[in-house]
C-alpha cells in the first residue's frame, strides 16, 4: 500500500448471505469496532435486498455501502434485473462487477463486464471490477496475459478522467473461498502488472492513483501481510466480512499499514 498516492480500501463482499434483520445486527456490532479517526474507504456489498437496511443502519458511519452486480442497461424489460441508476438513486457508492462466481455461474463475459463498468460510471457508481486466473492458468504460466486481457477488456473506452472512479480487484480463482491465499509476492506481483498495464493504457499519474485490491481467503491473520505490498491497497473480503470483529481487525490493519 502507498499511502501517498492512495487511500486503503477494505470492501465486503456478502455473496448470498445475510437477511435485512442480519444486516441491522451486523452494523449495530461492527459500527462501535471501528476506531475513529479512520484514514481507510469502508464498504460494504451487500444482496440487493439488503441495501435499504444497510443504507440506514450505516447512516453517519462513514460506510459506503455497494450492491454486488447490476444490469447493463438503464431500464427495460429484463425481469428480475436492477439498474445502475435504480443502485444510485437508493444511494449506493459501488458495485462489483465481474466477480468470478457471476462469470462462471451466470455466464459473464468480458464483453458483459465492460458495458457494466460503463453503465455504472454513467450513473455516477465506482465499479469494483474483479480479475482473477484460475488454478490451471497459472500452473499454465499464463497468469499475467490472462489478467492482462480481463484488465484490458474490462476498461475499454473507459476515459482517463473517469478511470480514478475505478477499483480493480484482483482475486485468484483458487484462492475465493478455499483458505489457500495467494501468497503476499504472488499477489503484490499481479497487482503490480495491473497498475503497470494501467500506465500503459493511461498514464503514470493515472496508474499512481488507482486502487487496486486483493481478494481471496484475506482475513483478519493475513491481512497486515498481503496490504505490506506497494501496489495492493486493499482487500475485497468474502467470509471474513460477515463476522463484524474480523471485518474490523482487518480494517485495522489497513488504517495501520
Ligand atoms: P473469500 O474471502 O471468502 O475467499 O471470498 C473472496 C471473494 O470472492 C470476495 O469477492
Amino acid at each position: 500500500m502507498n499511502r501517498r498516492y492512495r487511500k486503503p480500501m477494505i470492501a465486503g463482499n456478502w455473496k448470498m448471505n445475510l437477511t435485512p434483520s442480519e444486516t441491522r445486527s451486523f452494523a449495530e456490532a461492527f459500527k462501535p469496532l471501528l476506531s475513529k479517526p479512520r484514514l481507510c474507504e469502508v464498504a460494504l456489498c451487500v444482496p440487493f435486498i439488503d441495501i435499504p437496511a444497510a443504507l440506514k443502519a450505516c447512516k453517519g458511519g462513514r460506510i459506503a455501502i455497494g450492491a454486488q452486480n447490476m444490469h447493463e442497461l438503464s431500464s427495460g424489460a429484463y425481469t428480475g434485473e436492477v439498474s445502475a441508476q435504480m443502485l444510485r438513486d437508493l444511494g449506493v457508492k459501488y458495485v462489483i462487477i465481474g466477480h468470478s462466481e457471476r462469470r462462471q455461474y451466470y455466464n459473464e463475459t468480458d464483453a458483459t463486464v465492460n458495458k457494466k463498468v460503463l453503465a455504472a460510471l454513467e450513473a455516477g457508481l465506482r465499479p469494483i471490477v474483479c480479475v482473477g486466473e484460475s488454478l490451471e492458468q497459472r500452473q499454465f504460466g499464463v497468469t499475467l496475459e490472462w489478467i492482462t486481457c480481463q484488465v484490458k477488456a474490462a476498461l475499454y473506452g473507459v476515459p482517463q478522467d473517469k478511470l480514478r472512479r475505478v477499483v480493480i480487484a484482483y482475486e485468484p480463482l483458487w484462492a475465493i473461498g478455499t483458505g489457500q491465499t495467494a501468497t503476499a509476492e504472488q499477489a503484490g506481483q499481479v497487482c503490480n502488472a495491473i497498475r503497470t498495464l494501467i500506465r500503459r493504457l493511461y498514464d503514470a499519474k493515472t496508474a499512481r492513483s488507482a486502487t487496486i485490491l486483493y481478494g481471496g481467503s484475506m482475513n483478519e491473520k493475513n491481512a497486515a501481510e498481503l496490504l505490506a505490498q506497494p501496489d495492493i491497497d486493499g482487500g475485497l473480503i468474502g467470509g471474513a466480512s460477515l463476522k463484524p470483529e474480523a471485518l474490523s481487525k482487518i480494517v485495522q490493519a489497513a488504517n495501520q499499514e
